[in-house]
């Protein structure tokens, strides 16, 4: 069941949304060569705490952090780690949520670390771009597959895959609500967007197969073919009009 959101419930989830869109904005200059994961978490840990709110992602399911942090091949939920040291080139995911008076919000970005190869810095821009070339499918009346069409489409042209095996989701008061939101697919199914649904849109997409396995830690996603990955995601109300990107920094119309 898809759970619609009134004025007053988006109004709290964009309070939410603004931390972390800022925070993910921060980060790009917080992210530089010899870094820790676990660094990058501490900083995402201590502001969210310092605004009041809570890392949505701690205790979920067991999750050890409030922030997933993942390394070129890894796709998604890399457990931050004093050990994993950035180099210059690597190229690194940081996926993070904060609740706020219950209310959730989810985002992430990919970042270069340092200087990254050509082949590094567009995939994170193609990614990136998949993400806001949905947006015009992201209204009242379009169907849900139009989205995930949106991204495959655009990923696939410029010659990447895109994971199935982790989509997006609807927000609220969870973090994962329905409906599952992919990024691949026929355009026109699933149910018609309406005004006061909010979804987590979320492209993953790899320069080599589409294919995953989970590390040994039972967290840790990553390409089968250790190719490289990335991520880039937005909280986002479906209204009658343009829909609204809650967790995008405003100094940064398309994001970080
Ligand atoms: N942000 C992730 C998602 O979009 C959730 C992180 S899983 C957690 O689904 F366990 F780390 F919280
Ligand atoms: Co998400």
């Amino acid at each position: 069941m898809i759970i619609l959101k009134n004025d007053n419930e988006i109004g709290m989830m964009k309070i939410s949304g603004k931390v972390t869109g800022s925070i993910l904005y921060e980060l790009r200059t917080v992210i530089k060569p010899g870094i820790s994961t676990a660094d990058i978490n501490r900083y995402v840990e201590e502001r969210i705490c310092s605004e009041g709110m809570i890392p949505s992602f701690k205790g979920y399911n067991g999750y050890p952090a409030g922030a997933c942090v993942s390394v070129n091949y890894e796709i998604v939920h890399g457990i931050p780690d004093e050990g994993r040291i950035l180099q210059e080139g690597d190229i690194v995911s940081v996926d993070i949520g904060a609740t706020y008076k219950g209310w959730v919000s989810d985002a992430a970005r990919t970042y270069p670390v340092g200087t990254v190869s050509e082949k590094a810095g567009h995939i994170i821009e193609v990614c990136r771009d998949s993400f806001f070339g949905c947006l015009r499918y992201c209204t009242e009346g379009c169907r849900l597959s139009d989205i995930g069409n949106a991204v495959q489409r655009k990923a696939e042209s410029e010659g990447y895959s895109v994971v199935r095996d982790f989509v997006g989701h609807g927000i609220g008061r969870d973090m994962h609500e329905d409906p599952q939101v992919k990024n691949y697919g026929a355009p026109g199914k699933g149910p018609r967007l309406l005004k006061g649904m909010v979804l987590a849109i979320e492209p993953m997409i790899n320069e080599g197969g589409h294919e995953t396995e989970v590390l040994a830690n039972n967290w840790t996603a990553v390409t089968i073919d250790r190719k490289l990955s990335a991520h880039y995601e937005n909280t986002v109300v479906i209204t009658e009009g343009a829909p609204e990107v809650i967790t995008l920094d405003e100094r940064d119309e398309r994001g970080a």
